[in-house]
């Protein structure tokens, strides 16, 4: 029997780093919340995240890192909770943290002291907790949610959703923000997997032969342009390099590397002249690691000694070499998906506040909505800030 009812000033649905932030922020302002999550523990994406380390923000978040139907949608909130103001708190918790690459900041111990700090911020705003309960209907009448979770029934004037997006469904992600927002009449723009290993298919199937062979490439996809390391995989393609241009790339589109990006203009031709008696293979052995140097020969097929190659040759294998196309058959899905692009239209939303402006007292924050981020802690970052506007708002 479904027990008494139950009133908050916000019931927020997710338990991840949005969802948390979010319920910390309005707890801490006064409000009486709830939050809501199937899992059994708050954060699980927190916990994995990073190798375990939680790679919590980056010092050099801004827009142009991150991807969205309008790229404009962002900027209020990034701009108002800053990777300077995440530091703060995880300074003020004295939890010890290091800068990696590229400005990610990562926890010198474990990722369990991120959610221990969201726990904790949300204790100190009086925040309830329904873990490992099924949210079993959302309705919505006189301007109130009122949410059934494991036989329980919640209500409030306000409801968050912070459910995010569907990769890695074996720890708990689910598409429900899109059902729930779609019911609500919000738009959704199509989800697909992000940060993710891209497949090689066809005749390109060779090169899975290289599994484990890892260099510093610039990887293109569409807009984005990459300088990190890409790794060969068994299915493909993968590495910080490819996962930063799959959130670029479309089906039917090639990935353009650059497999030799320190390489001065006109290298071949001029191995050609200073060391006449070498072989292309040699020439990339000494650039490249030795079994990608290998395939790489045998598929542009120029065999014998360089002085007795063609210039035009030379010239055309420069060129193959600075932007290699690959055409992946496809990604290895939301399974292995650090993200999900796409989601929650912001056409619906305000970006101040994060609240649908056809529904008051809706809101949807975090990786549910259409804004990701590159790799690197950019989408923690907005799971942050999202969160703490939606909060300043209930
Ligand atoms: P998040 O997915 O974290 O939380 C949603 C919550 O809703 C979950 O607790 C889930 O259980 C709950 N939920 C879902 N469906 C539900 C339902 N139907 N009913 C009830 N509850 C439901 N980012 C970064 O910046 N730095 C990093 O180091 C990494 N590393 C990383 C590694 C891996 C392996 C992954 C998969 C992802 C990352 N990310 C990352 C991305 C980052 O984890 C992600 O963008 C944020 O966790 C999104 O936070 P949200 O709170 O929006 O969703």
């Amino acid at each position: 029997m479904a027990e008494a009812l139950q009133n908050y000033d916000a019931i927020v649905l997710g338990a991840g780093g949005a969802g948390l932030m979010c319920a910390a922020v309005a707890g801490q302002r006064g409000r009486r919340v709830l939050v809501v999550d199937h899992s059994d523990e708050p954060g699980r994406k927190i916990l994995i995240s990073g190798g375990g380390r939680c790679n919590f923000t980056n010092i050099h978040a801004a827009p142009d890192r991150y991807i969205s139907a309008n790229p404009h949608f962002m900027k209020s909130a990034l701009g108002r909770y800053t990777p300077d103001d995440f530091i703060a708190l995880v300074d003020a918790y004295g939890i010890a943290w290091h800068e990696k690459t590229l400005g990610q900041l990562f926890c010198d111990g474990s990722a369990r002291q991120i959610v221990a700090l969201l726990m904790d911020e949300c204790a100190k705003g009086g925040v309830a907790f329904a873990f490992g309960d099924a949210i079993a209907a959302v309705d919505h009448a006189d301007g109130r949610f009122r949410v059934t979770h494991g036989g329980r029934v919640s209500e409030a004037p306000a409801l968050v959703v912070a459910t995010g997006g569907p990769s890695i469904p074996k720890i708990g992600a689910t598409g429900f923000a899109y059902d729930l927002a779609r019911r609500f009449g919000l738009k959704i723009v199509e989800p697909r997997p992000a940060l993710v290993p891209l497949t090689l298919g066809g005749d390109e199937v060779l090169f899975r032969s290289l599994s484990g062979v890892a260099t510093e490439v610039v990887a293109q996809a569409g807009k984005g342009r990459f300088r990190e390391a890409a790794l060969f995989t068994h299915k493909g393609l993968s590495g910080p390099a490819i996962l930063q241009a799959s959130s670029y790339w479309r089906h039917g589109e090639p990935v353009g590397i650059d497999f030799l990006p320190d390489a001065p203009t006109g290298w071949a031709l001029a191995a050609k002249r200073e060391r006449p008696r070498a072989t292309l293979r040699s020439l990339l052995s000494a650039m490249l690691p030795d079994r990608l140097a290998e395939t790489l020969a045998e598929r542009v097929n120029l065999p014998g000694d360089l002085a007795n190659l063609p210039d035009k040759g030379l010239a055309d294998v420069e060129r193959r070499l600075g932007d290699w196309r690959f055409h992946p058959s496809g990604t290895e899905g939301f399974a292995k998906a650090e993200v999900t692009i796409g989601g929650i239209s912001t056409d619906g939303l305000s970006s101040r506040t994060m609240e649908a402006r056809a529904v008051p007292g809706l809101y949807a924050i975090g990786e549910a909505v259409d804004v990701t981020g590159w790799l690197g802690g950019y989408n923690f970052q907005w799971a942050w800030a999202s969160g703490w506007a939606a909060g300043q708002a209930l």
